[in-house]
C-alpha cells in the first residue's frame, strides 16, 4: 500500500533485525504513526492491545515476535516461554497458532546458537509468503467481480459490502477482503464498496475506509444495521469479508455482526463470499459454532468510543448509560450453508468439506485421498 506517495507493508525489521516496525493501528484515522517492538513483551501487546490486528498480521507479528525473543535468550525454556505468551495474546485468529508452530517447528531442532538468525530468517518468510498469498486471493477474486461488472451496464459500479477491516493492514499487504477490490479497481472495473462501520471498535469506519481512500476506491460508510435494508433495495452486488478461522468444512469466524450480514444477504439472493488465505483454515475443526473459541473483550470497547473533536487530540467518549453493563464478544460464526464461496490463494471453493479438499488436497483424511 502507498501511504502519501511511500509504499509500506504493516510490518518490517529494523535495519540490523534488534526490532521490528509495525504501523499503530489505534491511532488511525487520526493519526499515522509506527511503533517499534523491541522484546517479546512488546510484540505480545502489540497484538492484545491491537495496536496489530487481523488474523494474518496478528500471525505476522508473533512470529517476529518469536525472532525477538531469540535474540535475548536462545534457549529451550525462552523458547517455549515466547510461544506460550504469544500463543495466549488472542484467542479466534488461528494465524497466529499457525505461525507460532511454524517458528516451533523450524526452530526447535536448532541448537541455541542458530536460533536467532533461523528464527528472524522465518519470520520474515512468513511476511512474504502472506504477501504472495494475498495478492493470489485478489487475483482469484478479480473474476468474480468482473463477472458481476460485465452483467451491469457499461460504466455502473459493482456494489460490493464489507465488515471489518480485511484489508492491507489486517494482513502484510494487500489483504483478504479488499484484495480483489484493490485489484478490480487498479484494472479499471467501477466499484464502490459499503463500508460496515464494525462497532464496537469501528475497524470498518478508522480502518477499512482510511486504506480505501488513501488508494483511491470510492466507497461509503454505513452504520452496521444498513446492510439489509441496502440489499433490499438492490444496493449490493455481493459481499466479501475476511475471516479469523474457518473450519474444514467451511463455517467461518469473523467480526461480529458478520454472521448477520450473511442472512441478509441470503434472503436477498445477494452472493456472500469469504476471502482466506490457507493459514486460516483450521484443519482440525468441523463445527464452528461448537468449536471455534470466541473472544470476550473489554466492555468499555461498548461503552465509549474514540473519536476527534476538531483538530484535538483523539479521546474517549461514553456512549452509553452510566451503570449499565455492557458485553462483547468480539467475533460470531456463520455457517457454511450461508457462505456463496471461499476465495483463497488457489482459487474459488464452495464452503465444504469436499471444496475445500478438492483445493488443498494435503489436508485430506487418508482415507479420502
Ligand atoms: O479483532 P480484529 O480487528 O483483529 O478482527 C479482524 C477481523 O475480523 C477481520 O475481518 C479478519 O481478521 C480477517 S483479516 C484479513
Amino acid at each position: 500500500m502507498r501511504i502519501a506517495g511511500r509504499h509500506y507493508r504493516t510490518i518490517w525489521p529494523e535495519e540490523g533485525g534488534a526490532a521490528v516496525m509495525v504501523i499503530d493501528q489505534t491511532l488511525l484515522p487520526f493519526r499515522f504513526a509506527t511503533r517499534r517492538l523491541a522484546s517479546l513483551a512488546e510484540a505480545a501487546e502489540a497484538i492484545s492491545t491491537m495496536v496489530v490486528r487481523g488474523a494474518p498480521l496478528i500471525g505476522a507479528t508473533a512470529a517476529h515476535g518469536v525472532a525477538l525473543a531469540m535474540r535475548a535468550d536462545p534457549g529451550d525454556a525462552a523458547l517455549a516461554d515466547a510461544l506460550s505468551i504469544l500463543g495466549a495474546t488472542r484467542p479466534t485468529a488461528v494465524n497466529l497458532h499457525w505461525a507460532l508452530a511454524r517458528m516451533r517447528d523450524v526452530l526447535a531442532p536448532l541448537p541455541p546458537r542458530e536460533r536467532p538468525a533461523a528464527a528472524a530468517a522465518e519470520a520474515a518468510a512468513n511476511c512474504d509468503e502472506d504477501v504472495a498469498l494475498c495478492r493470489a486471493i485478489g487475483e482469484h477474486g478479480l473474476g468474480l467481480i468482473a463477472a458481476v461488472a460485465a452483467r451491469k451496464p457499461p460504466g455502473a459500479p459493482v456494489n460490493i459490502l464489507t465488515h471489518c477491516n480485511a484489508g492491507w493492514l489486517a494482513t502484510v499487504d494487500w489483504g483478504t477482503a479488499l484484495a480483489p477490490i484493490y485489484r478490480a479497481h487498479d484494472a479499471g472495473l467501477s466499484v464502490h464498496v459499503w463500508v460496515d462501520e464494525t462497532r464496537p471498535r469501528n475497524q470498518g469506519a478508522a480502518l477499512t475506509a482510511y486504506e480505501l481512500g488513501a488508494h483511491g476506491v470510492p466507497h461509503t460508510v454505513i452504520v452496521d444495521n444498513a446492510g439489509g435494508h441496502l440489499m433490499q433495495h438492490g444496493k449490493v452486488d455481493m459481499v466479501i469479508v475476511g475471516t479469523d478461522r474457518t473450519t474444514a468444512t467451511g463455517d467461518v469466524a469473523n467480526k461480529i455482526g458478520t454472521y448477520l450480514k450473511a442472512l441478509a444477504a441470503q434472503d436477498n439472493g445477494v452472493p456472500f463470499y469469504v476471502a482466506l488465505p490457507s493459514p486460516t483454515i483450521d484443519w482440525r475443526l468441523s463445527d464452528g459454532l461448537a468449536e471455534i473459541p470466541i473472544e470476550e473483550r473489554s466492555p468499555q470497547e461498548v461503552t465509549h468510543l474514540l473519536g476527534q473533536a476538531g483538530e484535538g487530540e483523539p479521546s474517549l467518549v461514553r456512549v452509553v448509560a452510566p451503570g449499565s453493563p455492557a458485553a462483547n464478544p468480539a467475533f460470531d460464526v456463520t455457517p457454511a450453508r450461508l457462505v456463496t464461496g471461499l476465495i483463497t490463494e488457489r482459487g474459488i471453493a464452495p464452503a465444504s468439506s469436499d471444496g475445500l479438499r478438492r483445493l488443498f488436497p494435503e489436508h485430506a483424511p487418508r482415507q479420502d485421498r
